[in-house]
């Protein structure tokens, strides 16, 4: 994987902030009406500037706030940033602790240097200081990427930071802290793989070039192996429902195989299954034009498969995973499937294809039946699968559905913990009945309750296993001046695997 950033641990800065030679020093501020114990030796030297600064509120040290010092005398950096870190009495909820470490990362990347040394000072946050210095690394590593692979040279985007070293006052043993830095480095630079795959326009990021992307990343690590089936193959395997999916493009269709081997041999993989539409269209159920292009990111799924494998294998977790991308380009044509159509599944159940738009659900279902060979622990499917789920939870959540409670609650807290939130909705049996059909075993589209009826769909599909499904149609992309691919759910997946190791 990429690495945007060298990051370090080195716990002396902390002792001294006055002696750090950087071009930029970030450090806190708790909110007081005097100098914290940590800047009394800075504010000494400079001879109370930042005692004036105080006085005249200037630094008043609430959350997130910063402070831009140009030069500060009896510092050896160039530049000082004092960043607002909140009540010293009170614990810094996780919403706090994130605003406050967004506030550095801006800052770090703002500041339009090439090394900067962040030094915090002994911080009271719900969730440690390892976690602390995990997000922090994991946010530094998102932040500092740009894409622009497409853009003419001279257009070319260059964030300067290459350098951070990081301290904190802490307890925490040093192997510890360093620990942290090295995972949250690791999961910011799998959410950036995934972001380079999401970003790659539909005619050059096609099925095909997502299972040779997926080959190049297994061949970098001797723990990834990668299996490509191609549409031969699949109809062998009599997965119909997935193939009428790609029956109207020119592009071949592809389900792609990742295995990461790090834990014994006979040990249930968790296994992840990525919808890898390449883009959109809604087939012969046509879409609307507008902001269709957003239809690249239909792959997003599949692209959170191929960064989460790498994290895995970056860590070398104790596990194994199996990744399942089941990738196809939904067109219009005169081989296109057809509203009404009914189709074979691989587990046998047919298909009604109400509506070729609905075409998520049908390249997961092959792929899910397929997941049963490898006797999965757990299968988590995820998928941009329904506009449905904007409408329910916005762009922040991403909504979970699965056949097992005690699964849920596991990606909940990951997705908790790594600030990668996603939420439940029931998957009753009363919502079953709407996929039933006249002329097929099940629809493809029923009822009001779109993100439900989508996840009943699949349900039919993973009886036995322990599943859940994840919709990031919300959140696998920005909108707006930040549109793009958004990493996620890598570190809610990330998160799961690390704690599941
Ligand atoms: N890829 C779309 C879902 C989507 C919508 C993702 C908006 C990201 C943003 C999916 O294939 C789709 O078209 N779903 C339909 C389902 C409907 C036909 C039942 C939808 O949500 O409208
Ligand atoms: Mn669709
Ligand atoms: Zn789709």
């Amino acid at each position: 994987m990429k690495k945007r950033l060298a990051l370090s641990l080195n716990q002396d800065q902390s002792k001294s902030l006055e002696k750090i030679k950087t071009m930029a020093l970030i450090t806190g501020f708790y909110e007081a009406k005097s100098v914290s114990e940590e800047l009394k030796k800075l504010d000494s030297l400079s001879n109370g500037v930042l005692k004036k600064l105080i006085s005249r509120e200037e630094l008043q040290g609430k959350v997130g706030q910063n402070l831009y010092i140009a030069s500060l005398e009896g510092s050896k950096a160039e530049r000082v940033y004092v960043i607002g870190c909140g009540k010293k009495s009170s614990t810094l909820s996780k919403d706090q602790t994130i605003k406050m470490l967004s506030s550095v990362v801006r800052v770090a990347i703002s500041s339009g240097v090439s090394d900067v040394a962040i030094a915090l000072p002994s911080l009271k946050t719900k969730d440690g200081d390892e976690w602390v210095l995990s997000q922090l690394s994991r946010m530094l590593e998102h932040q500092v990427y740009t894409y622009d692979a497409k853009l003419n040279k001279k257009n070319k985007k260059v964030n300067k930071l290459k350098k951070v070293v990081i301290s904190l006052s802490s307890t925490v043993s040093d192997a510890k802290l360093k620990k942290a830095i090295k995972v949250g480095q690791a999961i910011g630079q799998g959410s950036n793989e995934a972001k380079d795959l999401a970003n790659l326009p539909g005619n050059v990021c096609t099925p095909t070039y997502i299972a040779n992307a997926s080959k190049t990343a297994a061949r970098n690590y001797d723990s990834l192996s990668c299996k490509v089936l191609g549409e031969k193959e699949m109809k062998k395997l009599g997965m119909d429902c997935l193939l009428s999916v790609g029956a109207g493009s020119a592009q071949e269709s592809k389900l792609i195989t990742i295995e990461y081997k790090g834990g014994k041999k006979g040990d249930q993989p968790y296994v992840l299954v990525g919808k890898g539409i390449t883009f959109d269209t809604g087939g012969i159920s046509l879409k609307p034009g507008g902001a269709m292009d957003e239809m690249k990111f239909d792959m997003c799924g599949a692209a959170s498969v191929v960064g989460t494998l790498q994290v895995a294998a970056e860590l070398k977790l104790p596990i194994n995973v199996v990744g399942i991308i089941a990738s196809a380009e939904n067109m219009p044509g005169s081989k296109a499937t057809k509203p009404g159509d009914v189709v074979k599944t691989m587990s046998g159940l047919t298909v009604e294809i109400l509506n070729t738009d609905a075409e998520g659900r049908l390249v997961l279902a092959d792929a899910l039946t397929y997941a049963k060979r490898f006797k999965p622990k757990t299968v988590v499917d995820i998928a941009t699968l329904t506009g449905a789920v904007i409408m329910a939870l916005g762009y922040s959540t991403s909504g979970l559905m699965s056949n097992d409670d005690n699964l849920a609650k596991a990606l909940i807290s990951a997705g908790e913990n790594s600030t990668d939130r996603a939420w439940q909705l029931p998957i009753w049996d009363i919502y079953q009945k709407d996929l039933d059909s006249n002329f097929a075993d099940i629809a493809n589209i029923g009822g009001r309750a779109g993100t439900i009826t989508a996840a009943c769909f699949l349900s039919r599909f993973t009886k036995d296993y322990k599943w859940a499904h994840l919709d990031v149609a919300g959140t696998a992309q920005y909108k707006g001046a930040a549109k793009g691919g958004s990493g996620r759910p890598v570190p809610l997946l990330s998160q799961y695997l690390i704690d599941n190791s």
